[in-house]
């Protein structure tokens, strides 16, 4: 039921901390963290030599973060790709040790279940990270990673996206324990920022109204450009899939660094850009395309850290996020801002958030 809520993506989107608190609080063991549905021994963990993570649509963005964190944390290379991709490449070039990772909400996506059957075929271990218990994916794979986010009724995924996330980033760190590129103390204190993520989000939401403000941007719009770098890349590809799908609105994302080889093309005045610039290693390289987009006329709202002027004073409005310690954790808050922007908008629109048109909660055919 909604329980007070107006939406099914209103009340997913508020359970985001409990979810994530879930997830974290039955992860810790004493020896570290504890991730036995897996059913992959030390040995085997350590052994991991490569990565594929093949998922689809949001799941897909939640792989491309577990990229980084893996490659990251455990030193581990990664190949991230679209099921529906992958399933007709002519090569598959896996080593004797080779792990396949599935990502699927619904655990009944027919390209990445294809996907993984294509892996098992070829004498790979898969896992799938999924919320649903007993799905296909769960059956099929030789290990499972619970997401624990409790059902996912709307049609857009919020809170499956980020509990997927923090279940990547918990698998990082116990590939990294296994494999010793991290000692307990290590994977505690990234464990200690991943406890965190709850109060951030939290937050964020109690900052919804500046994402009701900032929705008036895109009320007549007819497209929008979202940027951000490195992981916030990813951000911003989940933000534009998020705002299409919800609220019929056409939008593309871009590295921020990509946008001169093609997409500043699109900038007129008033053309709407969403930015996503947090305080971490590339801030001022996204600083700048901002001044870019500026000069063209265009609409920036960005999402940036809190006390960020260098942001504020060129914007027209600021999605503001407190300071997260680990930049690799800023989408796991960063998104909360565009899922809520998203909606306001979609609403704004007219449009039924939990039922987009065309689409289906899970997509069972190829
Ligand atoms: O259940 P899955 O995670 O396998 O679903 C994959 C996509 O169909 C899904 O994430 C889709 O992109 C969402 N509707 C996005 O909000």
């Amino acid at each position: 039921t909604l329980g007070g809520y107006a939406d099914f993506m209103e009340k997913e989107i508020a359970e985001q901390p409990e979810a994530i608190e879930r997830l974290l609080k039955s992860r810790l063991g004493e020896k570290g963290i504890l991730l036995d549905e897996l059913r992959m021994s030390e040995e085997d963990l350590a052994a991991v030599d490569r990565i594929f993570i093949i998922a689809c649509g949001t799941s897909y963005h939640v792989g491309l973060i577990a990229r980084t964190l893996i490659q990251t944390w455990a030193h581990v290379p990664v190949v991230c790709e679209y099921a529906s991709e992958f399933n007709y490449e002519q090569d598959v070039l896996i080593t004797e040790h080779t792990l396949c990772m599935i990502i699927t909400q619904s655990g009944e996506t027919a390209d990445t279940l294809t996907a993984a059957r294509r892996m098992k075929g070829l004498g790979c271990k898969v896992f799938a990270v999924t919320n649903v218990l007993g799905s296909s994916a769960a059956r099929e794979s030789d290990g499972v990673l619970y997401v624990q986010a409790g059902p996912e009724v709307c049609v857009c995924s919020t809170k499956a996206y980020t509990a997927q996330m923090v279940a990547c980033a918990l698998f990082a760190l116990r590939l990294a324990q296994a494999n010793g590129h991290m000692d307990a103390t290590e994977v505690s204190g990234h464990y200690a920022d991943l406890a965190t993520l709850p109060d951030l989000i939290r937050t964020v939401l109690s900052r919804a109204w500046q994402d009701k403000q900032a929705a008036a941007v895109f009320r007549r719009a007819h497209s929008a450009l979202f940027l951000g770098r490195g992981v916030n890349s990813t951000t911003a590809y989940e933000g534009a899939l998020k705002l299409k799908e919800i609220s019929y609105l056409h939008a593309e994302a871009y590295p921020a660094g990509e946008m001169k080889h093609g997409p500043i093309a699109l900038l007129e005045p008033g053309f709407p850009v969403v930015a996503i610039v947090p305080e971490d290693r590339v801030h001022d390289k996204t600083v700048s395309n901002i001044q870019e987009v500026i000069a063209r006329g265009a609409t920036c709202v960005a999402v940036a850290t809190d006390g960020d002027e260098s942001v504020a004073s060129l914007c027209e409005h600021v999605l503001w996020i407190p300071p997260v310690e680990d930049e690799l954790l800023v989408p796991i808050v960063a998104v909360v801002h565009l899922q809520v922007l998203a909606r306001y908008v979609a609403r704004s629109r007219g449009c039924d958030v939990d039922k987009p048109r065309n689409l289906a909660k899970s997509v069972t055919v190829e």
